[in-house]
Order: C-alpha cells, then sequence, then structure tokens
C-alpha cells in the first residue's frame, strides 16, 4: 500500500498493529489489574502526540503521561478524557489552566503546592498529585527525610488530594548491574513503609518504566510507566543482554515507526567529484546520487554524515558527504532504476533490510530515544 502523502518531503508512518502488538506485550507483563501508562511526552517520542495516544488508549493503555502542560492541554484539546499525567515541570502560573484540564501533576516545590492550595480553593475543584521522590537520578524529587513533612503540607490543604507517589530510576538502562536501581527500590520501598506507618495510604505508586517493566516485576506497584518500549525499540543493548542473563525471555516488540522520504534529484558526477559542505566525501568512480530532501533540520543527525545509509527498492545506499540542515546524498551507483521522487526508507524496513533507530543511534554517538524524539513535529505522521 502506498501510503505517500501529496506534497510531504518527508513523511513518518506509524503501525497501528506494531503499537497494539507492543501494549500487549507489557499487558501481558505486567498483568490485567495493574495499570498501564503510556508515556507519550516528547511527541510521543517522536511518533506523533496526537496518533499515539489515541490508538494507546484504544489499545488498552490506561494513563497518558506527558512532560508539559502543553502537552497535557493538546491531549484534552483532541477530546481525550483518559487519565493524564504531568511528569515534568509545571510553572506556577500554569497551575490554574492544569487543574482546569483535570491534568495530574508531579509536585515535588512547596511553592508549586502553596500556589496550588490557593487555586483549588478558586476553581472549586480538587487537585490529584503525585508526589516525586528522589531516591537517587537527582532530578526532581523531595528526599526520604522531607516527605513526610511535604505530604502533610499538601494534606492539610481542603482540595488537594496525594493520590500518587512516584520515582525514576537512574541507571537501570545503561548497565548490567542492578545494585544502583536496587537501592533506589529500596529508599522508595522504605518511604512507602514509613508513610504507612503514619497512618498515610497514597493509593498510586508507580516507579517502573520500560527496562523496569521487562527486567523486575517488584517494580511494578500499581502503575507502570512505559515509553520507549511502547514504540517497539529496547531501551539498549544492555537492557536486551540483562533479560538474557536474567533467563527471562526478551518481549519480541514491534518497531512502531517508519520515515520516509522522496528523493528529489537524481544526478550523476564523475570519479573525484566533492559532495557536500566541507567537501568531506570524494567519489573514487562515476557515481549516482540520490539528493533527499531530509537534513538535520528534520532530525536526521549531522553525526550521520559520510555514516549511515537510506533503503531505496530494498538496497542500502551510503550517505555520502555532509548532512546538511534540509538534504542529504545518497549514493545509489548500485542500485538500477532509481527516479525521481522514489522513496528512500530512512527509519524502517525495505524488502529485506532494515534500518533501526538503534543503529543510527549508535553511529551517532547517542541512544535510540533521542533519535526518534529529534523528527521534526512538522513532519506528517500517518497511521498505517
Ligand atoms: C518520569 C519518567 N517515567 C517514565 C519514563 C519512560 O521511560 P522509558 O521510555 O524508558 O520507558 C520516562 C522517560 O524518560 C520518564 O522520564
Amino acid at each position: 500500500m502506498n501510503h505517500k502523502p501529496r506534497t510531504a518531503l518527508s513523511w513518518v508512518e506509524i503501525s497501528r498493529s506494531a503499537l497494539r502488538h507492543n501494549i500487549r506485550l507489557f499487558r501481558e507483563l505486567i498483568g490485567p489489574r495493574r495499570k498501564l501508562m503510556a508515556v507519550v511526552k516528547a511527541n510521543a517520542y517522536g511518533h506523533g502526540l496526537a496518533e499515539i495516544s489515541q490508538l494507546s488508549l484504544e489499545g488498552g493503555a490506561d494513563w497518558l503521561g506527558v512532560n508539559s502542560l502543553e502537552e497535557g492541554l493538546r491531549l484534552r484539546s483532541l477530546g481525550i478524557g483518559a487519565p493524564v499525567l504531568v511528569l515534568g515541570y509545571v510553572p506556577l502560573d500554569g497551575l490554574e489552566e492544569a487543574i482546569a484540564a483535570d491534568l495530574r501533576l508531579v509536585v515535588y516545590n512547596p511553592e508549586t503546592v502553596d500556589r496550588l492550595a490557593e487555586v483549588v480553593r478558586r476553581a472549586g475543584k480538587d487537585a490529584r498529585l503525585h508526589i516525586k521522590l528522589e531516591t537517587g537520578t537527582n532530578r526532581q524529587g523531595v528526599t526520604d527525610r522531607q516527605l513526610l513533612s511535604f505530604v502533610r503540607r499538601i494534606r492539610k490543604r481542603p482540595g488537594l488530594v496525594v493520590e500518587g507517589l512516584t520515582s525514576h530510576f537512574a541507571n537501570i538502562e545503561d548497565t548490567t548491574n542492578f545494585e544502583y536501581p536496587r537501592r533506589q527500590l529500596d529508599i522508595y520501598k522504605t518511604a512507602v513503609a514509613e508513610l504507612a506507618a503514619g497512618g498515610i495510604s497514597v493509593p498510586v505508586k508507580h516507579m517502573s518504566c520500560t527496562a523496569a517493566a521487562m527486567l523486575f516485576p517488584e517494580t511494578y506497584f500499581n502503575l507502570v510507566r512505559v515509553g520507549i518500549g511502547l514504540y517497539g525499540l529496547w531501551p539498549s543493548k544492555e537492557t536486551f543482554l540483562s533479560c538474557r542473563l536474567r533467563k527471562r525471555r526478551p518481549p519480541s516488540l514491534h518497531p512502531v515507526l517508519t520515515w520516509k522520504a522522496r528523493i528529489a534529484q537524481i544526478k550523476t558526477v564523475p570519479k573525484g567529484a566533492f559532495i557536500g559542505y566541507g567537501g568531506t566525501y570524494r567519489t573514487t568512480r562515476r557515481t549516482a546520487l540520490a539528493i533527499i530532501p531530509v537534513g538535520y533540520y528534520d532530525g536526521y543527525g549531522r553525526g550521520l554524515s559520510n555514516a549511515s545509509h537510506v533503503l531505496i527498492k530494498g538496497r542500502r545506499a551510503g550517505v555520502i558527504g555532509r548532512v546538511a540542515m534540509d538534504f542529504l546524498t545518497a549514493d545509489v551507483t548500485d542500485i538500477p532504476g532509481v527516479g525521481l521522487e522514489d522513496e528512500a526508507v530512512l527509519i524502517g524496513r525495505s524488502g529485506k533490510e532494515q534500518i533501526t533507530a538503534a543503529a543510527l543511534a549508535a553511529l551517532a554517538g547517542t541512544i535510540a530515544y533521542e533519535v526518534v524524539a529529534r523528527i521534526n513535529p512538522e513532519i506528517p505522521r500517518l497511521v498505517v
């Protein structure tokens, strides 16, 4: 089936069946009773916030996790009524809108709590809050020593409800040694026990991300936040290896995203021609070039210059010369019959070949998360 949009230079295809498959895998892991949060921040890791949010809920996700107020409001403007938790920071001046839109908030600043108390009083509406416990990531959060007084500060304000206690692992993807996440988990569990001893029970407890969901059922509690795995991507090689080492069968994730472009020009240059900015590539033979209208503005990293491939007619074509702001160049000398506006696959499959986000990440010295999250949000996303 041809999904090429009429005028887009490049486009992203989102596979509904792959997403559903991945959701099913995580649902099987966590069981029917726990809630599954689809983490759709960063434009759903570059996959398209609107498309992925709707498909995830249809596929069985219960909650959505965003980073910002704006992302949360966008979900509400799409008519999405499911629980939405804002995982990132909401500026004090944005709290009123957040509460009006029934967004749940992660909190860790007394200033936020104080402002929320005023907001809910004026709005006559409760705010459901999830306290972020600092267990070792040293990003957002209150420490275990601050927790009890922070909870009390919230609970004494009418209309502020402590719905959740959350934390986030710092070093669970990049390693096969899990001492540090175990320590984080211990701090979290101790905090839960101390709250319980103080007569405070928090209904929604959540700490698990994709790697934790794959490796450690003891991190599930009653809500599991899955990002990268839903998109069919592994958090890292170490996570894959850890599944094997722990004799857990690695789940067969299906990549959800394919990124395609149309070729803008085919031309032949003689042996000895310099290609692109800086003359970083010189042809060693008469060379057929496909000029592809995708560059670092689109999210195709400049670090892929002279390193990656694209797929054309099921064959690999090396990216030669520098990746520019809006263009890259591929060597199609060995691929017969390539024509203007033929498709080039930047991420995904063509015939028997595949280019994964992980492979591009390795070439560019980054992680698959960044490769997909950076795909420019203006590029059309099509559900196929
Ligand atoms: C707070 C929080 N929870 C969950 C996730 C999801 O992590 P993953 O994509 O590894 O599943 C993230 C991602 O960075 C996060 O920041």
